[in-house]
């Protein structure tokens, strides 16, 4: 048991979230190149949807197939084990990004310096408040002309809600980027672009900034506006606390070049410095955390093949408290049913392999042949429901048919499955029995239209439906919710799991329904 304890103390679990181009990929593979985890630049797959047409995500899918060893990686650094997990940039899948950030413990913001904060970032930063994760900062592109640190530092306050504090500080910037300050070891990292393979950088101590050397290394001018920077930051900015950051009360920013392995390393040292170990997770029973002698966790993505001969799926889970053991019997705890696991899988980069055991904070890749779905708690037999794994109220909408009579059953399977997977949403209306497929962004349908074809046999043709909002209803007053169902019935329907459903066809009939039946509580996630 105590290597147990060791083994989960010594893990960092996290996911970087950035708006798509700002960086993601390219700092996910400089960290594991520190990690030894690959040899060279190049070998991590962009999961970037660049055209925003289905054949290029098709194409990006099937050659990710399912290896997706892209969606968790892990290395060994500095005596912790690393697992990044990976979160698609497209906003269209943004309630895949959103699920992922329900298993970190920690999120790295990648933002572009010329750029600055943009939408989704803000989007994907409010749900770690929300869910109080530490977040550090990293602004990437500092070898190109952007924005001022100063206003940038502004902007993540602005729009992220973070208070943050600088941990280190530019030299300049685009062609005049000489290198960056380490505020927190106090020491001079100077800018040598093209060092792609990680060679070591160069780094000069300064106990004291107002060492003329300083003046020679960088030039005159560029050393005084560093010390002057530095004097303001002191005044300004407070003092990183790592129990600040962690209660999420601060957000350390560093600044670098992704591109160019350039400050990269210095945010993997603090960062296994200060980053959290496996945090506590809620469930609707009682706290668990991740000590306990007993394994349980949950699933929080299902990566289907799409080669339609294997027609197996992943699911991937994170162990959230004790040890996870190979062929060993677990209770899936809605299904109220043992199963064990004969392989499996463990992701180190660009390899997969099978693990025989993994600790609180990993990910493990699990077959399934249709058993899972989000949200599904395993664990040794305790009756948990792992909290905080919500599906948001879709903004799209379609109404499906049958586009072949004879494949009904595999229409019925496939949209089943697919939505077990959290692709989208299935709604059921009540006064006319319609089917409505409901999702965040218009590409995921194009995707189950061409999955449903593809992997499993069937035809959906999908024809437009006036719909604003479905929002999930709850009431206290038994009498009061079927006045309201009553009153309402052509807005009403039931989601995959019979919930209660209101199917707005205006912001304006919303409206008139919240403010005709108060007692009536509307909810935008699933999780009430
Ligand atoms: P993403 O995953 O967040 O979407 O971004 P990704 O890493 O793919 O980076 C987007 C683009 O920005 C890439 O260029 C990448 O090379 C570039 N980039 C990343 N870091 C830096 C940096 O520090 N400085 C500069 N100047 N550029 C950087 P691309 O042309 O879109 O792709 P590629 O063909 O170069 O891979």
């Amino acid at each position: 048991m105590s290597n147990q304890k060791q083994e989960i103390a010594r893990r960092r679990t996290f996911g970087i979230v950035a708006h798509p181009d700002a960086g993601k990929t390219t700092l996910t593979e400089k960290l594991l190149l520190f990690g030894g985890a690959i040899q060279e630049a190049g070998a991590v797959k962009s999961n970037k949807v660049k055209k925003s047409t289905t054949s290029d995500f098709m194409e990006i899918e099937r050659q990710r197939g399912i290896s997706v060893a892209t969606s968790v990686m892990a290395f060994d650094y500095a005596e912790k084990k690393i697992n990044i997990l990976d979160t698609p940039g497209h906003k269209d899948f943004a309630e895949d990004t959103y699920r992922t950030l329900t298993a970190v413990d920690s999120v790295i913001v990648v933002i572009d310096v010329a750029k600055g904060v943009e939408e989704q970032t803000e989007k994907l930063v409010e749900v770690c408040r929300m869910r109080k994760t530490p977040v550090i900062v990293f602004i990437n592109k500092m070898d190109r002309p952007g924005k001022e640190a100063f206003d940038l530092l502004d902007e993540v306050e602005q729009k992220l809600l973070l208070p943050c504090t600088p941990l280190s500080w530019p030299i300049g910037m685009g062609e005049r980027f000489k290198g960056v300050y380490n505020i927190f070891e106090q020491r001079l990292v100077l800018f040598r672009p093209d060092n792609k393979q990680g060679r070591p950088e160069e780094t000069i101590e300064f106990d004291d900034l107002d060492d003329p050397e300083l003046d020679k290394l960088v030039g005159e001018d560029a050393a005084n506006e560093l010390r002057e920077e530095v004097d303001m930051i002191n005044e300004v900015y407070p003092e990183f606390k790592r129990e600040e950051y962690l209660d999420q009360t601060i957000s350390p920013v560093f600044f670098g070049s992704a591109v160019n392995n350039f400050g990269v390393k210095e945010l993997l040292d603090c960062f296994v410095q200060i980053a959290p170990e496996p945090r506590p997770r809620p469930t609707e029973e009682r706290q668990v955390l991740p000590n306990e002698d007993k394994f349980s966790g949950f699933v929080f993505k299902i990566h289907a093949n799409m080669d339609p001969r294997h027609r197996d799926r992943i699911a991937f889970l994170r162990i959230c408290s004790g040890t996870f053991e190979r062929n060993t019997n677990y209770l899936h705890v809605r299904q109220g049913r043992k199963m064990k696991f004969a392989n499996p899988t463990s992701f180190m980069a660009a390899k997969k392999e099978i693990v025989d055991e993994a600790f609180a904070g990993d990910v493990v890749g699990l077959y399934d042949s249709g058993n899972f779905k989000i949200g599904d708690t395993l664990t040794e037999g305790e009756e948990l429901h792992f909290k905080g794994i919500p599906s948001f109220s879709p903004e799209q909408f379609r109404r499906v048919y049958n586009g072949d009579p004879l494949k009904s059953k595999q229409l019925a399977k496939g949209i089943d499955q697919l939505m077990d997977e959290g692709v989208a949403q299935l709604f059921t209306r009540t006064v006319d029995n319609a089917q409505i497929i409901g999702c965040v962004g218009a590409l995921q349908f194009d995707v189950i239209q061409y999955r449903l074809e593809h992997e499993y046999g069937a035809t959906v043709q999908y024809e437009p439906i006036n719909l604003h909002k479905a929002l999930w209803v709850t009431c206290e007053d038994e009498a009061a919710l079927k006045a309201f169902e009553e009153r309402r019935r052509q807005h009403i329907g039931h989601d995959k799991e019979g919930r209660l459903v209101y199917l707005a066809d205006s912001a304006w009939t919303l409206q008139m329904a919240k403010d005709n039946h108060p007692e009536v509580e509307f909810h935008s996630t699933s999780e009430l």
